[in-house]
Formats: C-alpha cells, sequence, structure tokens
C-alpha cells in the first residue's frame, strides 16, 4: 500500500449562504466501502491522544464535526500526520495502518464511518506485532 492511499479527502460542502451549510457523505461514492457502524468521540482533554492501534480488515473515514484533531498516521513503513480543522474534511484510513489521534482543541469531536461492526478481534493494539504483521505481508493483496 502506499501513502497516496491514505487519502485526505474533503467533504462535499452544499450551500454558501448565510444560513449556514450542509456536508454529506455516501457509500461508495465519497468513501469506498459501505457503512456498517457510525461512533463519535467527545470530552478528551486538550492535547490527549487515543487510538495507539491498527485494524486488520476495518476501514474508516474519520472527520471531525468541531474543534481540531490531529490524526497521526502509520503503515509501517510511512508516517504523516492530517490536522482535521474543518467540518468539512475527513481522512480516509485504510486497514493495516496505525493511528493516534491528538485532540488539539478542547470540545472537539470526532466522527467516525466504519466498514464493520465492532470486533475486538479485529483490533492489533501492540505497535511491535503490527510491524512484524506489516513485515510478514499480512495486507499486501
Ligand atoms: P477504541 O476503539 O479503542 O477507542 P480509541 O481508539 O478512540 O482509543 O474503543 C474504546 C473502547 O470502546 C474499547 O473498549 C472498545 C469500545 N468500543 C465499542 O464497544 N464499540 C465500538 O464501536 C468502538 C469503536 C469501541
Amino acid at each position: 500500500m502506499g501513502w497516496a492511499e491514505m487519502e485526505y479527502k474533503k467533504i462535499n460542502k452544499i450551500g454558501t449562504d448565510v444560513e449556514g451549510y450542509l456536508s454529506v457523505i455516501e457509500s461508495m461514492k465519497d468513501i469506498p466501502f459501505e457503512v456498517k457502524r457510525f461512533y463519535y468521540i467527545y470530552g478528551v482533554p486538550k492535547m490527549r491522544k487515543r487510538g495507539f492501534h491498527a485494524h486488520k480488515k476495518l476501514e474508516q473515514y474519520l472527520f471531525a464535526i468541531n474543534g481540531k484533531i490531529r490524526i497521526y498516521l502509520d503503515d509501517g513503513n510511512v508516517k504523516e500526520s492530517v490536522l482535521l480543522s474543518k467540518p468539512n474534511e475527513g481522512v480516509f484510513i485504510h486497514k493495516g495502518v496505525w493511528r493516534e489521534m491528538e485532540f488539539v482543541e478542547k470540545n472537539s469531536i470526532l466522527c467516525v464511518l466504519a466498514s464493520h461492526h465492532y470486533e475486538e478481534d479485529d483490533y492489533i493494539r501492540d505497535y511491535d506485532q503490527f510491524l512484524d504483521m506489516v513485515c510478514q505481508g499480512y495486507w499486501k493483496e
């Protein structure tokens, strides 16, 4: 997997008048999977991080509906970070990518669209195990 696939993508923003905006995300159109789950993370103290895991098969789309959240991504070869700072910006995260989410501002809210239902068995929570799986070609086609 190349870095380019860890794509930072703008969500559509419809309407630019004084009465506000409407952003929309459609499965298989704006994101390359059918959404099976939606969850959101909030109330995280400023500058604290969550995440620290990768997924075996789960794909996700992250966006900050409020505030600013920095997303650190690591595919075992390339590390990159993306600042989500507007409600119409999001990042698609492939399976097999280690992620950490830093809540840069108080009251930031992270929304997540996910390709599968919750399965604890899909998580890799040990970084060395993640690197071993990358080396063994676990996510290679
Ligand atoms: P986790 O995904 O580890 O959160 P983060 O990566 O933001 O630190 O989830 C935290 C806890 O919540 C963990 O015990 C599993 C549980 N959880 C569910 O029960 N269902 C879900 O859909 C999610 C995402 C988490």
